[in-house]
Protein backbone atom coordinates (compact mmCIF):
# COMPACT_ATOMS: atom_id res chain seq x y z
CA UNK A 1 0.00 0.00 0.00
CA UNK A 2 1.51 3.23 -0.99
CA UNK A 3 -0.87 5.66 1.40
CA UNK A 4 1.90 8.09 2.55
CA UNK A 5 -0.96 10.15 5.04
CA UNK A 6 -2.70 8.25 7.18
CA UNK A 7 -5.30 9.35 10.31
CA UNK A 8 -4.51 7.98 13.62
CA UNK A 9 -7.29 7.74 16.55
CA UNK A 10 -5.66 6.80 20.06
CA UNK A 11 -3.00 8.87 19.56
CA UNK A 12 -2.46 10.24 22.87
CA UNK A 13 -2.79 6.85 24.54
CA UNK A 14 -0.29 4.25 24.85
CA UNK A 15 -0.32 1.99 21.79
CA UNK A 16 -1.74 4.94 19.32
CA UNK A 17 0.93 7.21 20.75
CA UNK A 18 4.06 4.36 20.49
CA UNK A 19 2.84 2.95 17.02
CA UNK A 20 2.74 6.92 15.80
CA UNK A 21 6.09 7.62 17.35
CA UNK A 22 7.54 4.05 15.48
CA UNK A 23 6.32 4.54 12.63
CA UNK A 24 7.05 8.15 12.07
CA UNK A 25 10.68 7.44 12.86
CA UNK A 26 10.75 4.22 10.45
CA UNK A 27 8.95 6.19 7.38
CA UNK A 28 10.61 9.79 6.91
CA UNK A 29 8.33 10.71 4.06
CA UNK A 30 5.07 9.60 6.72
CA UNK A 31 2.49 12.29 7.60
CA UNK A 32 -0.54 11.73 9.66
CA UNK A 33 -3.70 13.30 10.98
CA UNK A 34 -4.82 12.42 14.27
CA UNK A 35 -8.00 12.75 16.27
CA UNK A 36 -7.63 14.44 19.66
CA UNK A 37 -10.40 15.58 22.27
CA UNK A 38 -8.12 18.27 23.94
CA UNK A 39 -5.76 19.98 21.90
CA UNK A 40 -3.52 20.98 25.83
CA UNK A 41 -3.50 16.72 26.00
CA UNK A 42 -1.87 16.26 22.49
CA UNK A 43 0.65 19.80 22.57
CA UNK A 44 1.84 17.73 25.80
CA UNK A 45 2.37 14.59 23.98
CA UNK A 46 3.70 15.81 20.67
CA UNK A 47 6.53 17.63 22.57
CA UNK A 48 8.84 14.89 22.80
CA UNK A 49 8.19 13.82 19.46
CA UNK A 50 11.28 14.76 17.13
CA UNK A 51 10.36 16.60 14.28
CA UNK A 52 6.82 15.72 14.86
CA UNK A 53 4.96 19.14 14.70
CA UNK A 54 5.90 19.31 11.21
CA UNK A 55 4.27 16.19 9.96
CA UNK A 56 1.52 15.19 12.06
CA UNK A 57 -1.53 17.67 12.58
CA UNK A 58 -4.26 16.88 15.36
CA UNK A 59 -7.70 17.66 14.70
CA UNK A 60 -10.37 18.06 17.28
CA UNK A 61 -12.64 15.62 17.65
CA UNK A 62 -14.60 12.45 19.94
CA UNK A 63 -15.41 9.07 18.91
CA UNK A 64 -18.98 9.99 20.71
CA UNK A 65 -20.23 12.45 18.00
CA UNK A 66 -22.24 11.63 14.92
CA UNK A 67 -18.79 12.09 12.14
CA UNK A 68 -16.95 11.82 15.28
CA UNK A 69 -17.35 15.61 15.82
CA UNK A 70 -15.22 16.55 13.00
CA UNK A 71 -15.35 20.14 11.41
CA UNK A 72 -16.50 20.08 7.89
CA UNK A 73 -13.36 21.61 6.47
CA UNK A 74 -11.34 18.52 8.22
CA UNK A 75 -13.63 15.98 6.40
CA UNK A 76 -12.82 18.02 3.53
CA UNK A 77 -9.26 17.50 3.64
CA UNK A 78 -9.08 13.87 5.48
CA UNK A 79 -11.04 13.13 2.33
CA UNK A 80 -8.54 14.32 -0.20
CA UNK A 81 -5.44 13.17 1.79
CA UNK A 82 -6.29 9.73 3.97
CA UNK A 83 -4.74 6.55 3.02
CA UNK A 84 -5.22 4.44 5.72
CA UNK A 85 -6.97 4.68 8.96
CA UNK A 86 -4.97 3.45 12.56
CA UNK A 87 -7.77 3.29 14.89
CA UNK A 88 -6.67 2.98 18.64
CA UNK A 89 -8.79 4.85 20.41
CA UNK A 90 -11.08 3.01 23.37
CA UNK A 91 -12.31 3.03 26.75
CA UNK A 92 -9.78 0.33 28.18
CA UNK A 93 -11.56 0.58 31.60
CA UNK A 94 -12.77 -3.30 33.00
CA UNK A 95 -15.31 -1.89 34.69
CA UNK A 96 -17.33 0.36 32.69
CA UNK A 97 -20.73 -0.90 31.77
CA UNK A 98 -21.62 -2.41 28.61
CA UNK A 99 -23.62 0.78 27.20
CA UNK A 100 -21.00 2.68 27.47
CA UNK A 101 -18.42 0.30 26.59
CA UNK A 102 -20.43 -0.26 23.32
CA UNK A 103 -21.24 4.20 22.70
CA UNK A 104 -17.75 4.60 22.22
CA UNK A 105 -15.63 1.08 21.51
CA UNK A 106 -18.33 -0.42 19.20
CA UNK A 107 -20.27 3.27 17.76
CA UNK A 108 -17.04 4.66 18.38
CA UNK A 109 -15.44 2.02 15.88
CA UNK A 110 -18.91 2.15 13.53
CA UNK A 111 -17.85 5.85 13.23
CA UNK A 112 -14.30 5.55 12.53
CA UNK A 113 -15.27 2.92 9.64
CA UNK A 114 -17.95 4.95 8.02
CA UNK A 115 -15.65 8.37 7.88
CA UNK A 116 -13.07 5.63 6.00
CA UNK A 117 -15.18 4.53 3.36
CA UNK A 118 -16.54 8.32 2.88
CA UNK A 119 -12.63 9.06 2.82
CA UNK A 120 -12.24 6.22 0.50
CA UNK A 121 -9.11 4.72 2.45
CA UNK A 122 -7.40 1.98 1.32
CA UNK A 123 -7.09 -0.16 4.46
CA UNK A 124 -8.89 0.30 8.43
CA UNK A 125 -5.92 -1.02 10.84
CA UNK A 126 -7.60 -1.66 14.28
CA UNK A 127 -5.95 -2.71 17.58
CA UNK A 128 -8.25 -4.97 19.66
CA UNK A 129 -7.51 -7.42 22.25
CA UNK A 130 -6.32 -10.92 22.44
CA UNK A 131 -9.24 -10.92 25.50
CA UNK A 132 -11.98 -11.29 22.77
CA UNK A 133 -11.63 -14.51 23.48
CA UNK A 134 -13.34 -13.91 26.81
CA UNK A 135 -14.26 -17.18 28.78
CA UNK A 136 -12.63 -19.35 26.28
CA UNK A 137 -10.10 -21.67 27.79
CA UNK A 138 -6.95 -23.16 26.06
CA UNK A 139 -5.63 -22.96 22.57
CA UNK A 140 -7.09 -19.37 20.72
CA UNK A 141 -6.10 -19.37 16.95
CA UNK A 142 -6.08 -16.12 15.45
CA UNK A 143 -9.10 -16.09 13.81
CA UNK A 144 -11.67 -17.81 16.35
CA UNK A 145 -15.12 -16.58 17.32
CA UNK A 146 -15.59 -16.58 20.84
CA UNK A 147 -18.92 -15.36 21.05
CA UNK A 148 -20.65 -19.28 22.20
CA UNK A 149 -18.83 -18.64 25.15
CA UNK A 150 -19.46 -15.05 26.44
CA UNK A 151 -16.84 -12.78 28.47
CA UNK A 152 -15.36 -11.58 31.54
CA UNK A 153 -16.56 -8.08 31.23
CA UNK A 154 -17.90 -5.76 29.01
CA UNK A 155 -14.59 -4.21 27.64
CA UNK A 156 -14.02 -7.96 26.15
CA UNK A 157 -17.35 -8.30 24.98
CA UNK A 158 -17.59 -4.26 23.04
CA UNK A 159 -14.12 -5.19 21.78
CA UNK A 160 -15.64 -8.38 19.93
CA UNK A 161 -18.38 -6.17 18.65
CA UNK A 162 -15.97 -3.86 17.04
CA UNK A 163 -13.59 -6.41 15.69
CA UNK A 164 -16.97 -7.59 13.24
CA UNK A 165 -17.73 -3.65 12.40
CA UNK A 166 -14.31 -3.22 11.20
CA UNK A 167 -14.45 -6.51 9.42
CA UNK A 168 -17.28 -5.06 7.61
CA UNK A 169 -16.74 -2.06 6.34
CA UNK A 170 -16.67 -3.21 3.02
CA UNK A 171 -13.21 -2.17 2.27
CA UNK A 172 -9.36 -3.77 3.15
CA UNK A 173 -8.73 -4.05 7.24
CA UNK A 174 -6.02 -5.45 9.30
CA UNK A 175 -6.92 -6.76 13.02
CA UNK A 176 -3.81 -6.60 15.88
CA UNK A 177 -4.97 -8.48 18.90
CA UNK A 178 -2.38 -7.60 21.93
CA UNK A 179 -2.07 -9.04 24.78
CA UNK A 180 -1.51 -6.83 27.78
CA UNK A 181 0.71 -4.76 27.99
CA UNK A 182 2.70 -4.80 31.06
CA UNK A 183 6.67 -2.84 30.43
CA UNK A 184 8.45 -1.53 27.74
CA UNK A 185 11.50 -3.19 27.83
CA UNK A 186 13.37 -0.60 25.68
CA UNK A 187 13.01 1.57 27.91
CA UNK A 188 13.14 -0.74 31.38
CA UNK A 189 10.02 1.43 32.50
CA UNK A 190 5.71 0.44 33.38
CA UNK A 191 4.63 2.93 30.79
CA UNK A 192 0.95 2.17 32.05
CA UNK A 193 -0.46 0.97 35.31
CA UNK A 194 -3.04 -1.40 34.62
CA UNK A 195 -4.97 -4.79 36.54
CA UNK A 196 -1.88 -6.94 36.44
CA UNK A 197 0.13 -4.40 38.51
CA UNK A 198 -2.66 -3.51 40.53
CA UNK A 199 -2.79 -7.22 41.21
CA UNK A 200 0.46 -7.37 42.79
CA UNK A 201 0.11 -4.65 44.07
CA UNK A 202 -2.23 -6.63 46.58
CA UNK A 203 0.04 -9.79 46.90
CA UNK A 204 2.45 -7.44 47.81
CA UNK A 205 0.26 -6.38 50.87
CA UNK A 206 -0.63 -9.26 51.70
CA UNK A 207 -4.45 -8.66 50.62
CA UNK A 208 -4.80 -11.73 47.58
CA UNK A 209 -5.24 -14.71 49.82
CA UNK A 210 -6.47 -16.74 47.05
CA UNK A 211 -6.75 -16.63 42.93
CA UNK A 212 -8.92 -17.80 40.14
CA UNK A 213 -6.95 -20.53 37.91
CA UNK A 214 -4.22 -22.94 38.72
CA UNK A 215 -0.61 -22.66 39.18
CA UNK A 216 0.06 -24.62 35.99
CA UNK A 217 -1.89 -21.50 34.21
CA UNK A 218 -0.42 -19.54 31.73
CA UNK A 219 -0.22 -15.68 31.92
CA UNK A 220 0.21 -14.06 28.25
CA UNK A 221 1.65 -10.12 28.32
CA UNK A 222 4.00 -8.37 26.48
CA UNK A 223 5.96 -5.08 26.81
CA UNK A 224 5.02 -2.29 24.68
CA UNK A 225 7.70 -2.11 22.13
CA UNK A 226 7.04 -5.40 21.09
CA UNK A 227 3.40 -4.97 20.42
CA UNK A 228 4.58 -0.96 18.92
CA UNK A 229 6.96 -2.36 16.60
CA UNK A 230 5.44 -4.93 15.25
CA UNK A 231 2.61 -3.21 14.59
CA UNK A 232 4.65 -0.51 12.46
CA UNK A 233 6.38 -2.93 10.27
CA UNK A 234 3.10 -4.79 9.45
CA UNK A 235 -0.28 -2.87 9.29
CA UNK A 236 0.31 -1.53 5.60
CA UNK A 237 1.92 -4.24 4.39
CA UNK A 238 -0.26 -5.93 1.26
CA UNK A 239 -0.42 -9.58 2.19
CA UNK A 240 -1.69 -8.76 6.01
CA UNK A 241 -4.47 -7.46 4.56
CA UNK A 242 -7.69 -9.62 6.06
CA UNK A 243 -5.88 -10.87 8.23
CA UNK A 244 -6.35 -10.99 12.16
CA UNK A 245 -2.97 -11.36 14.15
CA UNK A 246 -2.19 -11.92 18.03
CA UNK A 247 0.27 -9.94 19.40
CA UNK A 248 0.75 -12.23 22.75
CA UNK A 249 3.65 -14.32 24.64
CA UNK A 250 1.85 -17.05 22.49
CA UNK A 251 4.78 -20.00 23.38
CA UNK A 252 7.02 -17.54 25.59
CA UNK A 253 3.83 -17.27 28.21
CA UNK A 254 4.88 -18.20 31.68
CA UNK A 255 3.20 -20.38 34.25
CA UNK A 256 1.12 -18.06 37.16
CA UNK A 257 2.87 -20.10 39.57
CA UNK A 258 6.72 -19.64 38.25
CA UNK A 259 5.91 -15.71 38.26
CA UNK A 260 4.45 -15.70 41.62
CA UNK A 261 7.35 -17.45 43.13
CA UNK A 262 9.91 -15.07 41.53
CA UNK A 263 7.78 -12.26 42.02
CA UNK A 264 7.91 -13.14 46.17
CA UNK A 265 12.11 -13.89 45.80
CA UNK A 266 12.33 -10.73 45.11
CA UNK A 267 10.10 -9.27 47.41
CA UNK A 268 12.06 -11.16 49.83
CA UNK A 269 15.29 -9.39 49.35
CA UNK A 270 13.68 -6.72 51.26
CA UNK A 271 13.90 -8.05 55.50
CA UNK A 272 11.43 -5.85 55.95
CA UNK A 273 9.22 -7.40 53.78
CA UNK A 274 10.27 -10.58 54.50
CA UNK A 275 9.30 -10.19 57.94
CA UNK A 276 5.69 -9.22 57.22
CA UNK A 277 5.28 -13.68 56.42
CA UNK A 278 3.03 -12.17 53.19
CA UNK A 279 2.15 -16.25 52.00
CA UNK A 280 1.50 -16.85 48.31
CA UNK A 281 -2.14 -16.76 47.10
CA UNK A 282 -3.70 -20.29 47.21
CA UNK A 283 -5.44 -20.88 43.41
CA UNK A 284 -8.91 -22.36 43.90
CA UNK A 285 -11.54 -22.67 41.44
CA UNK A 286 -13.99 -19.70 40.35
CA UNK A 287 -16.79 -21.15 42.24
CA UNK A 288 -14.18 -21.14 45.47
CA UNK A 289 -13.35 -17.43 44.44
CA UNK A 290 -16.74 -16.17 43.67
CA UNK A 291 -18.01 -17.52 47.72
CA UNK A 292 -14.65 -15.54 49.18
CA UNK A 293 -15.61 -12.40 47.09
CA UNK A 294 -19.56 -12.77 48.66
CA UNK A 295 -18.22 -13.56 52.06
CA UNK A 296 -15.68 -10.53 52.31
CA UNK A 297 -18.85 -8.33 50.54
CA UNK A 298 -21.03 -9.43 53.60
CA UNK A 299 -18.20 -10.07 56.55
CA UNK A 300 -14.93 -8.06 55.18
CA UNK A 301 -13.55 -4.82 56.26
CA UNK A 302 -14.31 -1.96 53.98
CA UNK A 303 -10.69 -2.06 52.49
CA UNK A 304 -10.86 -5.71 51.68
CA UNK A 305 -14.08 -4.93 50.12
CA UNK A 306 -12.65 -2.39 47.82
CA UNK A 307 -9.85 -4.56 46.94
CA UNK A 308 -11.88 -7.33 46.03
CA UNK A 309 -13.93 -5.31 44.15
CA UNK A 310 -11.84 -3.61 41.97
CA UNK A 311 -10.14 -6.80 41.02
CA UNK A 312 -13.67 -8.43 40.21
CA UNK A 313 -14.04 -7.35 36.44
CA UNK A 314 -10.03 -8.67 35.97
CA UNK A 315 -9.74 -11.56 38.43
CA UNK A 316 -12.15 -14.30 36.70
CA UNK A 317 -9.93 -13.85 33.75
CA UNK A 318 -7.49 -16.07 35.51
CA UNK A 319 -10.04 -18.83 35.91
CA UNK A 320 -9.70 -19.05 31.73
CA UNK A 321 -6.18 -19.71 31.02
CA UNK A 322 -4.76 -19.39 27.50
CA UNK A 323 -2.63 -20.77 25.08
CA UNK A 324 -2.76 -17.89 22.47
CA UNK A 325 -1.38 -19.19 18.71
CA UNK A 326 0.85 -16.58 17.43
CA UNK A 327 2.42 -18.59 14.51
CA UNK A 328 1.06 -16.27 11.59
CA UNK A 329 2.29 -12.92 13.45
CA UNK A 330 5.40 -15.03 14.32
CA UNK A 331 5.67 -15.57 10.42
CA UNK A 332 5.10 -12.09 9.19
CA UNK A 333 7.20 -10.87 11.85
CA UNK A 334 10.53 -13.18 11.57
CA UNK A 335 10.19 -13.56 15.33
CA UNK A 336 7.89 -13.93 18.17
CA UNK A 337 7.30 -11.87 21.21
CA UNK A 338 10.40 -11.54 23.93
CA UNK A 339 9.15 -14.59 26.92
CA UNK A 340 7.76 -13.12 29.72
CA UNK A 341 10.66 -14.57 32.14
CA UNK A 342 12.95 -12.11 30.31
CA UNK A 343 11.60 -9.00 31.34
CA UNK A 344 9.55 -10.02 34.51
CA UNK A 345 11.79 -9.00 37.20
CA UNK A 346 13.03 -5.72 35.34
CA UNK A 347 9.37 -4.93 35.65
CA UNK A 348 9.02 -5.82 39.60
CA UNK A 349 11.87 -3.83 40.21
CA UNK A 350 10.43 -1.02 38.37
CA UNK A 351 7.33 -1.11 40.09
CA UNK A 352 9.27 -1.28 43.55
CA UNK A 353 11.70 1.13 43.18
CA UNK A 354 9.11 3.83 41.61
CA UNK A 355 6.57 3.21 44.58
CA UNK A 356 4.41 1.02 41.64
CA UNK A 357 2.54 3.92 39.81
CA UNK A 358 5.02 6.73 39.32
CA UNK A 359 5.61 8.05 35.77
CA UNK A 360 2.86 5.23 34.67
CA UNK A 361 -0.30 6.18 32.84
CA UNK A 362 -3.20 4.93 35.41
CA UNK A 363 -5.42 2.83 33.35
CA UNK A 364 -7.89 0.14 34.54
N1 LIG B 1 -2.73 -1.27 26.84
C1 LIG B 1 -2.93 -2.57 26.69
O1 LIG B 1 -2.44 -3.41 27.49
C2 LIG B 1 -3.72 -3.08 25.51
C3 LIG B 1 -3.74 -4.46 25.30
C4 LIG B 1 -4.49 -4.96 24.25
C5 LIG B 1 -5.20 -4.12 23.43
N2 LIG B 1 -5.17 -2.78 23.66
C6 LIG B 1 -5.97 -1.95 22.74
O2 LIG B 1 -5.12 -0.97 22.17
C7 LIG B 1 -5.84 0.26 22.00
C8 LIG B 1 -5.12 1.37 22.69
O3 LIG B 1 -5.02 1.07 24.08
P1 LIG B 1 -4.14 1.98 25.04
O4 LIG B 1 -3.65 1.14 26.14
O5 LIG B 1 -3.21 2.77 24.21
O6 LIG B 1 -5.27 2.95 25.62
P2 LIG B 1 -5.05 4.28 26.45
O7 LIG B 1 -3.61 4.52 26.75
O8 LIG B 1 -6.05 4.27 27.56
O9 LIG B 1 -5.50 5.41 25.40
C9 LIG B 1 -6.81 5.50 24.97
C10 LIG B 1 -6.84 6.46 23.82
O10 LIG B 1 -8.18 6.54 23.34
C11 LIG B 1 -8.57 7.91 23.30
N3 LIG B 1 -10.01 8.04 23.52
C12 LIG B 1 -10.73 7.52 24.54
N4 LIG B 1 -12.02 7.91 24.42
C13 LIG B 1 -12.09 8.64 23.28
C14 LIG B 1 -13.16 9.33 22.62
N5 LIG B 1 -14.42 9.32 23.12
N6 LIG B 1 -12.89 10.01 21.49
C15 LIG B 1 -11.63 10.05 20.98
N7 LIG B 1 -10.57 9.43 21.58
C16 LIG B 1 -10.82 8.75 22.71
C17 LIG B 1 -7.78 8.56 24.41
O11 LIG B 1 -7.74 9.94 24.20
P3 LIG B 1 -7.67 11.01 25.42
O12 LIG B 1 -6.21 11.34 25.61
O13 LIG B 1 -8.47 12.16 24.94
O14 LIG B 1 -8.27 10.35 26.63
C18 LIG B 1 -6.42 7.88 24.22
O15 LIG B 1 -5.71 8.48 23.17
C19 LIG B 1 -7.24 0.02 22.53
O16 LIG B 1 -8.09 -0.23 21.44
C20 LIG B 1 -7.11 -1.20 23.41
O17 LIG B 1 -8.30 -1.94 23.40
C21 LIG B 1 -4.46 -2.23 24.68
Amino acid sequence: MHSKTIFVTGATGLVGGGVLRWMLAADPALRAHVLVRDPSVWARVVGPLPGAAARVLPVVGDLRRPGMGLAREDRARLAREVGAVLHFAADTSFSQTLEHAREINVRGTERVVEAAAEWKAARVVFSSTAFVAGRVAGAVSESVDPEPHGWVNAYEQSKHEAEARVRGWGGEWVVFRPSTIVFDAAAGVVPQFNAIHRSLRLCYHGLAPMLPGTDEAAVDVVPSDYVCDAITRLALRPEVAGRTLHLCAGPGAARMAELLELTFALWQRSPAWKRRGVALPAFTDLETYRLFERSVEEAGDERLKQVVRSLSHFVPQLAYPKRFDTRAADALLGESAPPVVHYWARMVEHLLTHNWAAGARAAA
